[in-house]
């Protein structure tokens, strides 16, 4: 079991009789009080965009921190914190729920789901973040890696039901915030590459956990007969034996509920596997892969859907944030202008598009970054049309962006008032090959990670990729401002009535900028990679900006080198939740500075190729995920290059075939022996000899 005695005895010392039930409903949720920030992005529109304005652009220099709360179990933190009522909820690493007062950070209660536990070979998937919880009527709710949704009682923190959302032998995970909407509960869940899998979402009862509706996103073997006629459509755009593989299409981010419309949003994700040459072979769309799918929020009954990416090829999924937004297009006349409803939507394959929330309509679709798998959107069809090549057709492309995406999951934020729209772009290509695949005889794997697809873990681009803030016109389809930002890996916006955008960054600081121009306003040093994006709210006439600290997610463990360079080295900084006011002026106790681990020197080990080759393989298929690609840890897993472990061969069979470091987050490999051992120990050693892939990474070191 993780150990969390720090916390355990601050707990002891309080009472929960302060928090009140307080009633977040459709009206709240559509319209919050100013003070509150009670749902995922804010309220339904998923803006986050604060009405607060105490903290404004002549002021924002005063800002300090008021009080923060040090988390020292916590490892990946990604959550938006939630704020209802001066609590404030917040879920950290492995899915631990807790409460603290929100003007002094006095920690109220703490719910953990032992999900080191429950998780099986599931802990094999990684995965320790979840993005956010949700609140509604009294309960906060919780869904855990493992697929379980919890209700939690928000004044006591005790369990009032769960559920398990779909069957734990299936390899899926859940990551993301659930979200609520006339007492509906939703979850969906991710993991298409570790194992066959069909994407869905759930829907239950908020009161009771008992499931109201279910839809599928991808269709089943159709001997089997289809759910629904959205599913008896969908199968047309497949070939093949796709429900093999699952398919794909899970929803494990972006879901949006409009009230306008009475109906749910459903980003969907990428093909499973990733290769349309074993999961449709003879080509196809793929519906409902890489899509915005609308539904019936009563009934769960498909309404209409937009694919952002026909299909795909290169986990482009579009499980993106999608906001709702009310733009107000000109008329050509020069007349009144016309109020449009519409989606905004900025997935991993580079478009900016802008979708009419009544029927599913594109309205545009802009390059955001560099993209070269298609050269534009084509207006009449609402399709992509591709560039010759970007399917790798001839084994092996380098293609813009790499599946890392042109903007990930981080959230992106819009403001009425400047009319932009703010979130993290990221500039990098990938590495597709599928040389090594036998596309006839692939078969899916089972807790372990292959897409049908090597995307270049040991190519690295010589700048490491980078990234920026970008000011978005969604209704010029324009780039307003934007700001350099350090590497690929960097979080959410906040946007505010007083004319900011807040941001955290991959290397440790957080800023503020002006909205409307991007001019810096102020920024401070946190000392740790940043991975979480900031909120807003007020307790007793004080508005306080409040944000987790703790470099996490996929960025920060997968990429290896790309996200080494920051030098947040596993476990090296401390965790923390921290919350800034005006002339707040606590002292937020110092960091050690990024930390680079260096790889052993040995002499007497010499590197068998051959060995090192099948290291490399076994790596790949599944260390790679948290120790980094190329054996560079991005700081999620010890860096292997650095470890004795890997030197004694006796330490190497108790970690990873014994696993005596599970309760610490490292799954066991029970399948191995010493013949996988030594190959990796063959690959690593080889690895700790070879420099860092890219000039960017070996500055840094
Ligand atoms: C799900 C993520 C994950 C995967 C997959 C994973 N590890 Fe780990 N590993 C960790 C974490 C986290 C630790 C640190 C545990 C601790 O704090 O003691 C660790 C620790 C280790 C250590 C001890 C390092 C040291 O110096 O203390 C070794 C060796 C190791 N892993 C090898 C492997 C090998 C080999 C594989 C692939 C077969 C692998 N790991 C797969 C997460 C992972």
């Amino acid at each position: 079991m993780l150990s969390r005695s720090c916390l355990g005895l601050a707990l002891t010392a309080l009472t929960t009789a302060a928090i009140a039930a307080t009633t977040v409903d459709d009206a709240t949720l559509t319209a919050p009080d100013a003070a509150d920030w009670p749902g995922y992005g804010r309220d339904y529109s998923e803006q986050r965009m604060s009405p607060l304005d105490q903290i404004d652009a002549t002021n924002v220099r005063g800002l300090g921190v008021a009080w923060y709360l040090d988390l020292p179990e916590d490892r990946s933190l990604t959550g938006t914190p939630l704020v209802v009522d001066g609590v404030l909820y917040f879920n950290g690493s492995y899915n631990v729920v807790r409460a603290v007062d929100a003007k002094s950070g006095k920690l109220l209660w703490e719910y953990d789901p032992n999900v080191t536990e429950v998780s099986g070979d599931r802990l094999r998937m990684m995965w320790d973040w979840n993005r956010g919880i949700a609140y509604w009527k009294g309960h906060v709710y919780n869904a855990t890696i493992d697929g379980r949704l919890i209700a939690i009682d928000a004044k006591t923190g005790k369990a009032v039901w769960t559920v398990q959302t779909f069957d734990p032998k299936e390899a899926l995970i859940v990551t993301g915030a659930p979200k609520v909407f006339r007492d509906k509960v939703i979850i969906g869940n991710g993991g298409t590459e570790w194992g066959p899998a069909r994407g869905f979402v759930t829907a239950y009862d908020a009161a009771t956990g008992e499931q109201a509706w279910k839809f599928y996103t991808v269709p089943g073997n159709p001997a089997d007969g289809f759910e629904n006629n959205a599913m008896k459509m969908a199968a047309k755009t497949w070939t093949g034996e796709w429900w093999k593989h699952g398919g794909g299409g899970t929803v494990w981010h972006g879901i949006t509920y409009d009230p306008e419309f009475n109906q749910v949003y459903l980003g969907t994700g990428n093909g499973s596997p990733w290769n349309p040459k074993i999961r449709s072979p003879q080509g196809g769309d793929n519906l409902f892969l890489c899509s915005i799918v609308a539904l019936d929020a009563d009934t769960g009954e498909y309404k209409w859907h937009y694919q952002t990416t026909p299909g795909e090829a290169w986990d482009y999924n579009s499980n993106m944030d999608i906001v709702l937004a009310d733009l107000d297009v000109p008329a050509p006349d020069g007349g009144a202008p016309r109020t449009a409803k519409v989606i905004l939507h900025a997935p991993k394959n580079g478009f900016f598009y802008i979708i009419n929330r009544a029927n599913g309509k594109l309205l545009s679709a802009e390059k955001f970054a560099k993209v070269d798998w298609a050269t534009h959107v084509d207006m009449k069809t609402g399709k992509p049309v591709e560039r010759a090549g970007a399917r790798y057709e001839d084994g092996e492309e380098i293609v813009w962006p790499s599946p890392f995406g042109a903007h990930n999951w981080h959230a992106m934020s819009y403001n009425p008032d400047t009319g932009l729209a703010y979130f993290a772009a990221i500039e990098m290509p990938g590495l597709f090959t599928d040389k090594h695949v036998d596309v006839q005889a692939w078969e899916s794997p089972y807790f372990q990670f292959d897409p049908a697809i090597a995307f270049g873990a040991d190519y690295v681009p010589d700048d490491a990729g980078t990234g920026a803030l970008r000011a978005w016109d969604p209704l010029y389809q324009e780039l307003k401002w934007e700001v350099p930002l350090p590497g690929v890996w960097n979080p959410g916006t906040l946007t505010t009535a007083g004319n900011l955008v807040f941001q955290g960054r991959a290397d440790g600081t957080f800023w503020a900028y002006r909205a409307d121009n991007g001019e810096v306003l102020w920024h401070t040093d946190l000392g740790l990679g940043v991975s979480a994006p900031p909120i807003t709210y007020a307790v007793d006439g004080t508005q306080y900006i409040a944000l987790l600290v703790g470099w996490g997610g996929a960025g920060a463990a997968t990429p290896g080198f790309v996200g080494a360079q920051h030098g947040w080295a596993y476990r090296a900084h401390q965790r923390r939740l921290v919350a800034f006011a005006l002339g707040g002026d606590t002292a937020l106790p110092s960091q050690p500075p990024p930390l680079h681990p260096q790889p052993l020197l040995v002499e007497d080990f010499t590197v068998d190729n051959a060995l090192a080759d099948r290291g490399a393989e076994l790596y790949t298929g599944v260390c790679m995920m948290c120790h980094g690609a190329g054996a560079g840890a991005a700081g999620y897993a010890p860096d292997l290059r650095a470890s004795p472990v890997m030197l004694s061969l006796d330490a190497l069979r108790e970690v990873v075939i014994g696993g005596n470091r599970r309760d610490q987050g490292m799954p066991n490999f029970p399948e191995y022996g010493d013949e996988e051992l030594v190959a990796i120990q063959h690959y690593v050693r080889r690895q700790a000899n070879t420099p860092a892939p890219c000039k960017a990474c070996q500055a840094a070191r």
